[in-house]
């Protein structure tokens, strides 16, 4: 009868011991490379050449060139489509006079933006060779 308190206070100890050791295994360091991720800054620096596998990382002079239409459709049909904030409509009276300033004057006020446009006619990740086919693309369209 005495003995049965003993045998209860090893059995705690081996089942102490067993708890404390395979905690101490499921905390264990790991490899380096595990460490070394697990340790690993929030974020992470990322520059247009790096090429990280994400669709976003690759500059605009990297991807292929978006279609002009395309572009148009997306963004500067928005304003242009229906004359919203005085942009000039997508018809031939609107366009007379700016197509007279030459091209390179409306590729620039596109770039740069205009009065009410903003730069890039909001397409901020367009490439200037984008911006300046889809500008192309609206002249011919209008005459
Ligand atoms: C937020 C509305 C808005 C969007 C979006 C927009 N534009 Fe414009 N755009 C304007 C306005 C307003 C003007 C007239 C600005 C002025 O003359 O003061 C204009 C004028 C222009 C002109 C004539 C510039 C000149 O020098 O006379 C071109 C070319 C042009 N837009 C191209 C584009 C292209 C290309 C896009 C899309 C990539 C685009 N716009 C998107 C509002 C917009």
């Amino acid at each position: 009868m005495l003995q049965l308190p003993v045998i209860a206070m090893r059995l705690l100890a081996i089942a102490l011991v067993t708890v404390a050791t395979s905690s101490a295994l499921a905390f264990a360091p790991g490899t380096d490379a595990e460490i070394r991720e697990r340790i690993k800054p929030f974020g992470q620096l990322r520059l247009p050449e790096a090429d990280n596998g994400t669709e976003e990382a690759v500059a605009a002079t990297e991807r292929e060139p978006r279609a002009a239409d395309a572009i148009y459709a997306q963004f500067c049909g928005t304003c242009h489509e229906a004359g919203v904030a005085g942009a000039p409509r997508m018809v031939a009276d609107a366009w007379e006079e700016r197509i007279e300033k030459g091209m390179d004057v409306l590729y620039a006020s596109t770039i740069n933006g205009l009065g009410a446009m903003p730069p890039g006619g909001t397409c901020f990740d367009c490439s200037e060779e984008e911006l300046k086919k889809t500008v192309d693309w609206m002249v011919e369209a209008v005459q």
